[in-house]
């Protein structure tokens, strides 16, 4: 597990909501549950300044509360509204109990 970073307990994360999770040195990212899968995202759109773990979260999709961009939790692929960058995926596991990403993938793509 040495190369992993813990971000939160799998029963942190919220079926119908994200969880946004603050590292040391870099921006936030963001945990979603989509039934019993997990799914790690930057949580800033791409469009602005808002949190997508504060967003509205449907059929796999998050709403940004800003200016309501969608973007499929699962790819990052903006969907719908004014959004057309990707927002940043991480692939995650789940040890013990907790959601965790790779330290290397997360150093390699700040
Ligand atoms: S800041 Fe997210 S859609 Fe504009």
């Amino acid at each position: 597990m040495d190369n992993l970073i813990s971000l939160c307990a799998e029963a942190d994360v919220p079926s119908d909501a994200g969880l946004r999770v603050d590292l040391p040195g870099r921006p936030p990212i963001a945990v979603f549950r989509l039934e019993d899968t997990f799914h790690v995202v930057d949580d800033t759109c791409t469009h602005g300044l808002a949190s997508l773990s504060d967003g509205y979260v449907e059929d796999g999709t998050v709403e940004c509360p800003l200016h309501a961009g969608r973007f499929c939790i699962k790819t990052g692929a903006p969907v719908d509204g004014p959004v057309d960058t990707p927002v940043r995926v991480y692939p995650s596991q789940i040890v013990s109990g907790r959601v965790c990403i790779s330290n290397e993938f997360l150093r390699t793509t700040e």
